[in-house]
C-alpha cells in the first residue's frame, strides 16, 4: 500500500451525504492510505459527493469537476460520488471523460473496489449495506453522526431519494449502539442519528428479525454511559404515534428540537404529494409535542408551487407557519426531478413568478416570527454545550435545543457544558456571558 496518498473530499447535500463522505474518507483511509486534505490542488484523488434533490446541484456537478479537472494535480483522479452518481451514472464519465469512477449513494461501502479501476460505476439501488460495517467514521470532536437506516420507503412524488438511495432498510440496533459507543469512547458527547425517515426504523431488518421500532432504539441509544444529548434527522410526521411523541417527551438525553417536515399545509397537496397526513394530523401532533415539551423548537421543511397549488392552498401553508410558530424553516420552490411522479402533473405547474413570490411571502412571514422569538430570550440562562472558537476571542455551541449561542472565552471552555445568560438575540443565534 503506498503511503501519503491525499485525497480531497467536496459535500454536498443533507446530513447523510456528510456522514457517507466521513465513511469514503475512513475507509480509504484504512483500506488504501489516503490521508485528507482541504487543498484540491495537492490531491491524488478528488471525490465529489453530489446531491440531486432539488435541480442546481446537476448543473453545479458539471461546472465544478470541470473546474477541478483544469487545476488538478497531474495524474490526479476524479470520482464522483453520490445521489447523482445515482441518478445520472455513466453519462457522467460520457460527458465529463477525465471522471475515472461513479459511486451511487447505495454503494459506499464499494469505495476501495472502485477507486483504482478506471472507468467503473457502482449505482445500484438494491445494494444492500446495512450489516457493512464501516471503518469508524471520523467525528467532530464532541458530535458524531450515525446512519441507522438506508434508502426509503415512502413515495412522496416530488422527490428523488428514493430512485437515488433505493428502499429502505434499518441497520441492526446492535450496529448502532456499538458505533455510539465507539464515538463517545472517542469523546463524543452527542450523537444525531440519521436516515431518511428515522421514524419508521425498524420495519425491515435484511436478517429478517422481528419487530423493533425507533423508539426502542431512542431508549437503547439513551442507555450508553458518557452519551448527553441524542438528536436525530428526519422523522416523518406520519410516524409520529404518541409511543414516540412521549418518549421524545420523557426521555432526558433526546435534544428538544424536532424536524417536522410539513411540505404543505394543504390537505389536498399533501395528497397530492402522497405524505399520508392532513393539515389536521400535522397541527395536532405539533400541539401535542408543544404541550409535552416545553422550550420545544420545532424546525420544518415547505415546498411552495407545488403543481396545483393555488393561492387559497399557498394560505393553508402560511396558516400552519402562523399556528405554529415554527423556530426554522428550510424553504424551497418546487422543482421537477426525473423520474418522480409528479413530473406527470407538469400540466399544473405553477409559474415561476408566483413560486417566486410565495417563497419570499413565506421567509418574511417566518422573519417576523423570528424577531418577536429570538428577543425572548434575552434574561434567560441557557446551558450550552461549548464546541468551537471563533477567531474573534469568543467562543460558540449549541443549547439542547439547538440555538446557536456565542460568548467570549477561550479553549478551556471547549467540550464543557455552560450556562449563560443571554444579552443579545439576532433572527439565528443569541449572545451571552458566562454565569459564573
Ligand atoms: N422540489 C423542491 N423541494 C424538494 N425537496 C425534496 N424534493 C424537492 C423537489 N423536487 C425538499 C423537501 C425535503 C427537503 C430535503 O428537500 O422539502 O424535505
Ligand atoms: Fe423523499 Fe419523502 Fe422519502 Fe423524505 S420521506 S426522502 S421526502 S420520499
Amino acid at each position: 500500500m503506498s503511503q501519503n496518498k491525499k485525497l480531497f473530499i467536496q459535500t454536498i447535500g443533507c446530513q447523510m451525504n456528510d456522514t457517507d463522505s466521513q465513511h469514503i474518507q475512513a475507509e480509504l483511509e484504512k483500506h488504501k492510505g489516503y490521508t485528507t486534505t482541504s487543498n484540491m490542488e495537492e490531491a491524488d484523488l478528488i471525490i465529489i459527493n453530489t446531491c440531486s434533490v432539488r435541480e442546481k446541484p446537476v448543473s453545479k456537478l458539471f461546472s465544478e469537476i470541470g473546474q477541478f479537472n483544469k487545476k488538478k494535480k497531474k495524474g490526479a483522479k476524479i470520482g464522483v460520488c453520490g445521489c447523482t452518481a445515482s441518478h445520472l451514472g455513466e453519462d457522467i464519465i460520457k460527458r465529463a471523460p477525465y471522471v475515472d469512477f461513479v459511486l451511487g449513494a447505495r454503494n459506499i461501502s464499494k469505495i476501495k473496489d472502485v477507486v483504482d479501476v478506471k472507468g467503473s460505476v457502482e449505482i445500484s439501488i438494491d445494494n444492500d449495506e446495512s450489516m457493512y460495517e464501516f471503518s469508524t467514521a471520523k467525528t467532530n470532536q464532541y458530535r458524531a453522526s450515525v446512519n441507522i437506516s438506508v434508502g426509503c420507503d415512502k413515495k412522496c412524488t416530488y422527490c428523488i431519494v428514493p430512485s437515488t438511495r433505493g428502499e429502505e432498510i434499518s441497520i441492526p440496533p446492535e450496529m448502532i449502539v456499538e458505533q455510539v459507543r465507539k464515538s463517545v469512547a472517542l469523546g463524543a458527547v452527542e450523537v444525531t442519528l440519521l436516515g431518511q425517515n428515522v421514524n419508521s426504523y425498524g420495519r425491515n431488518f435484511s436478517d429478517g428479525r422481528g419487530k423493533y421500532s425507533f423508539t426502542n432504539l431512542l431508549q437503547d441509544v439513551s442507555k450508553i454511559e458518557g452519551l448527553e444529548r441524542i438528536r436525530f434527522t428526519s422523522p416523518h410526521p406520519l410516524h409520529m404515534d404518541d409511543d414516540f411523541i412521549e418518549e421524545f417527551a420523557r426521555n432526558p438525553k433526546i435534544s428538544k428540537c424536532i424536524h417536522m417536515p410539513l411540505q404543505s399545509g394543504s390537505t389536498k397537496i399533501l395528497r397530492a404529494m402522497k405524505r399520508g397526513y392532513t393539515k389536521e394530523w400535522f397541527l395536532n401532533r405539533a400541539s401535542k409535542l408543544r404541550a409535552l415539551v416545553p422550550n420545544l423548537r420545532i424546525t420544518t421543511d415547505i415546498i411552495v408551487a407545488f403543481p396545483g397549488e393555488t393561492q387559497e392552498n399557498f394560505e393553508d401553508s402560511l396558516d400552519v407557519v402562523n399556528q405554529v410558530e415554527f423556530d426554522q424553516i428550510f424553504n424551497f420552490k418546487y422543482s421537477p426531478r426525473p423520474g418522480t411522479e409528479a413530473l406527470n402533473m407538469a400540466h399544473l405547474e405553477i409559474d415561476d413568478e408566483i413560486g417566486s413570490a410565495r417563497l419570499i411571502e413565506l421567509i418574511e412571514l417566518h422573519k417576523r416570527h423570528l424577531e418577536k422569538k429570538m428577543d425572548t430570550y434575552i434574561g434567560q440562562t441557557m446551558n450550552v454545550l461549548i464546541e468551537s472558537l471563533k477567531p474573534n476571542g469568543e467562543v460558540c455551541g449549541f443549547t439542547d435545543n439547538l440555538l446557536q449561542v456565542f460568548t467570549k472565552g477561550s479553549d478551556d471552555l471547549l467540550g464543557k457544558f455552560i450556562d449563560i445568560k443571554i444579552t443579545d438575540a439576532s433572527r439565528t443565534s443569541l449572545k451571552g456571558e458566562v454565569v459564573l
